[in-house]
């Protein structure tokens, strides 16, 4: 016989607080996974990976306006949810949360906090889209505050928001967890990226050279005479990719974010890039779990 699945659509915080909150008494464990929608098999294994640890899994879609430092971009954000609907139906997510704008900021013209969010708030993604992390860091406060979940899921894909969801969760004092998702990506090695669809064919062909450059300068790291060198290999590789402007490529501490000058054993690194191809903004990293075993 086959399951019934059900999908319960809620765009109020008016009747899905009520609902979530029989839930917990009922003894369930709530796992949200907040996105823009224009869902992927990225999203989806987040949604895989909640439903794996929780009995409820709360996935948000709200194009957050705060958190677009260009007005172009926040216009050509894909939409497209009744595609989104489809997929969360066949992960068997339990609810989709869809709040109109007003919903997440009656004050209209939304008065954001300013988080201190230290230098996670100053480099990379930071330098580039001033402003950034604050609409992220009000946004998914203001989304937690009305999911209330025992668990946050997140991938791996947005590192440094990560690091600043953790800063905000701490400033205000929540008690949920975070998982970290791995970067789901296309054979090509692509990662997969809501804009990916904004790239033309080309353009998605020549992206794959994002993610080839991050795995070399990862295989490759122990051969290069610095961390300098290994740096400039990889932005020599990026620069390369026809129609492209390399933002940025650091290696960093992961934890701190702070560029290193030497690659320690043991310690958690991480290579971050931001390019664009083809008028299309595009993020990768990889993690050097340079571990002694
Ligand atoms: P969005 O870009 O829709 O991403 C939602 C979640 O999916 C994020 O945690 C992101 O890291 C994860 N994700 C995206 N691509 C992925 C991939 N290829 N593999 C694994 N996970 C992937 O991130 C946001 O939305 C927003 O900033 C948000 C947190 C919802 C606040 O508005």
């Amino acid at each position: 016989m086959s399951k019934t699945i059900h999908l319960y659509l809620f765009k109020s915080e008016k009747h899905l607080a009520p609902f979530l909150k029989k839930k917990r008494i009922e003894g369930k464990k709530i796992g949200f996974v907040p996105t823009m929608g224009a869902l992927h098999r990225g999203h989806i294994s987040l949604i895989e990976k909640a439903k794996d640890e929780c009995e409820i899994v709360v996935c948000s879609i709200f194009v957050n306006p705060t958190q677009f430092n260009n007005a172009k971009d926040l216009e050509k954000y894909p939409r497209t949810i009744e595609h989104d609907m489809e997929m969360l139906l066949k992960a068997d997510c339990s609810v989709l949360y869809l709040p109109a704008s007003q919903e997440i900021y009656p004050e209209g013209k939304p008065e954001l906090k300013n988080y201190d969010l230290g230098y996670y708030d100053k480099v990379l993604e930071a330098a580039f889209r001033p402003g950034h992390f604050q609409g992220v860091a009000n946004v998914v406060y203001r989304l937690m505050k009305k999911v209330n979940p025992a668990v946050l899921y997140l991938g791996q894909k947005d590192f440094q928001q990560i690091q600043v969801i953790r800063k905000m969760i701490e400033l205000e004092n929540f008690q949920t967890k975070i998982e970290v998702c791995e970067i789901v990506r296309e054979l090509s090695g692509l990662a997969m990226s809501s804009r990916n669809v904004r790239l033309n064919e080309e353009a998605w062909n020549n992206a794959a050279v994002i993610s080839q450059t991050l795995f070399f300068l990862k295989e490759k790291r122990n051969e290069f005479s610095s961390v300098k060198a290994l740096r400039e290999e990889g932005i020599k590789r990026l620069k390369k990719i026809p129609d492209s402007i390399v933002e940025y490529l650091e290696i960093c501490d992961a934890e701190t974010l702070r560029p290193v000058e030497i690659i320690v054993k043991g310690k958690l690194t991480i290579i971050l890039t931001a390019i664009w191809i083809n008028g299309v903004r595009l993020i990768d990293n990889i993690l050097i779990e340079n571990k002694l075993t």
